[in-house]
């Protein structure tokens, strides 16, 4: 039988720490739903302590996903232990995981400590935590830099103190696989009570090395592999878990290993990830990237006709990306389109089908065949749930490469509809300052994105933008098949996620 490997995302927790990401509860709660679905054995759910909405986010996923394990990060300080405590008890199945670094450079510039007092700590908070919880993960944070008798010593001690899995990071991305894989060796050979434990690794990216060093990490005994999806995370990112997967299924005879992971939910899970967090993925991204399964030279094309085995290591269902279908067009009926988003994977309530419904046949309207990549579209500029304060009426636009851009814009706000007009450097600068005026709240613009859905001159478009106040940042998404239109709704979609997270104060009129 072959060895069983556990996979742990720190999406929500990790991930999360990519610069600019910021997720509202709603949003948490839908990832760590498909994550569920995905079938990861443990989601890492934020780090309960850092903030009032990592807390509720780490209590709403520990409260409502089932049928996996749900952690909290937590600082070798008993006041962390106790609030990530309090946000994981309601879990089916909790843990904490608790760290400290171990390395010379983090004991000697950050933490001022000597060893003995980092292994005195790390044992003493192990000790506490699992007073409150049976599954206790400590990390040694900067593993891979550290010493290896000390990073054993301080293993077997809170193994002693009731640790259930040790993790060993590489912070900041600085092994090689041959290296990385050997310290793992080591720890087995040398760490007595190892076997009793999970011992699992988490690698970052800074050298392009993450899923690499993972793997060469499996092959030398680690059990658990922590990872993020599209390998998001503080600076470069963390290990991809559809690479670590994929590369485990596809040289399968090589690795020898099972997981639990569905790999038919690998795209469904990137995409969603990638709409919440307004991360676009690289077209050339191993996996789910754009291009991951598309052959563009002639060479390729015709050995693919010939035989798929030729060119393509993994087939696309296998991480359920089916064919782009032509699906549905204006003529198609609400039971035809349901069965479409059931056939899709959706399983949506009647209402949202309702809404679902009534965007498509818009879409339906401007756009002769509508494929599957754009209802996701339609369907994901839905699924963060901003509470729609201000909504859009309507937009005029006057535009041209001998005038100056202007912009009128209606905004409803309960029973009133407010309409201001700006000029601006182009069309979609001009919507934005009119929009500013009708909310009465300047922003700044930190990002603009457009991406095309699909292919052709009436393909939707996908503008994310990302809009500061007082320093913190707020993302909006929106799709149309008129450019400025999407603009409109992404700008909007931002300022209302402003409104209803920093309050109505922020509008200085209205
Ligand atoms: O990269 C790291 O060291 C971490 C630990 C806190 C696990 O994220
Ligand atoms: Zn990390």
């Amino acid at each position: 039988m072959s060895r069983q490997i556990k996979i742990l995302d720190t999406t929500l927790r990790d991930g999360e720490q990519t610069p600019g990401v910021n997720l509202n509860l709603h949003e948490k709660l839908e990832i760590a739903r498909q994550l569920a679905k995905l079938g990861v054995d443990v989601i890492e759910a934020g780090f309960a302590i850092a903030s009032p909405g990592d807390f509720e986010g780490v209590k709403a996923v520990a409260e409502s996903v089932k049928g996996v394990r749900v952690s909290s990060l937590c600082r070798s300080v008993e006041k962390d232990i106790d609030r990530g405590w309090e946000a994981v008890r309601g879990a089916e199945n909790p843990m904490l995981h608790t760290f400290i670094a171990t390395s010379e450079i983090h004991l000697r510039h950050k933490l001022k400590m000597s060893e003995e007092e980092v292994l005195e700590r790390a044992v003493a908070m192990v000790r506490y935590a699992k007073k409150l919880c049976g599954e206790i993960e400590f990390s040694a944070e900067d593993a891979s830099r550290t010493r290896p008798e000390f990073l054993y010593k301080v293993f077997e001690a809170v193994i002693k103190a009731g640790a259930t899995v040790i993790n060993v990071p590489d912070t900041v991305g600085y092994s090689t696989p041959a290296e990385f894989g050997k310290l793992i060796k080591g720890i087995r050979e040398n760490v007595s009570n190892i076997d009793k434990v999970d011992l699992s690794v988490h690698c970052h990216n800074d050298l392009g090395l993450a899923v690499a060093n993972t793997l060469s990490a499996m092959e030398n005994g680690a059990t658990q592999l922590e990872c993020t999806v599209n390998g998001l995370g503080e600076r470069a990112g963390n290990a991809a878990i559809e690479e670590i997967v994929m590369g485990i299924n596809t040289r399968k005879n090589f690795y020898g290993v099972s997981h639990n992971i569905d790999t038919t939910q690998i795209y469904r899970t990137s995409k969603l990830v990638s709409s919440l967090t307004g991360v676009i993925v690289q077209p050339n991204k191993a996996i789910v990237g754009a291009n991951a399964f598309a052959h563009e030279s002639g060479i390729h094309q015709h050995g693919v006709l010939a035989d798929k085995s030729t060119y393509e290591i993994m087939t696309p269902e296998s991480i359920g990306l089916a064919q782009n279908r032509m699906v549905l067009g204006k003529h198609s009926g609400r039971h035809a389109f349901e069965d479409r988003l059931k056939e899709m994977g959706y399983t949506l309530g009647a209402d949202e089908i309702n809404k679902a419904f009534e965007m498509f046949k818009n879409l339906a309207d401007k756009k002769k065949n509508v494929t599957d990549r754009d209802i996701e579209a339609l369907i994901e500029e839905k699924v963060s749930e901003v509470p729609e304060i201000f909504e859009l009426e309507s937009f005029q636009i006057s535009s041209g490469n001998k005038v100056v851009s202007t912009a009128a814009v209606s905004l409803r706000k309960n029973d009133s509809v407010i309409t201001e007009a700006a000029t601006g450097d182009g069309p979609v600068d001009a919507a934005f300052n009119a929009m500013e005026r009708a909310v009465g709240i300047s922003f700044e613009l930190e990002s603009y994105g457009l991406n095309a859905v699909t292919e052709g001159k009436d393909a939707l478009g996908e503008v994310t933008v990302r809009i500061s106040k007082d320093s913190k940042v707020f993302l909006g998404r929106g799709v149309s098949t008129d450019i400025i239109e999407a603009s409109v709704k992404a700008y909007l979609n931002a300022i209302n996620r402003a409104i209803s997270e920093i309050g109505e104060g922020i509008i200085i009129k209205n």
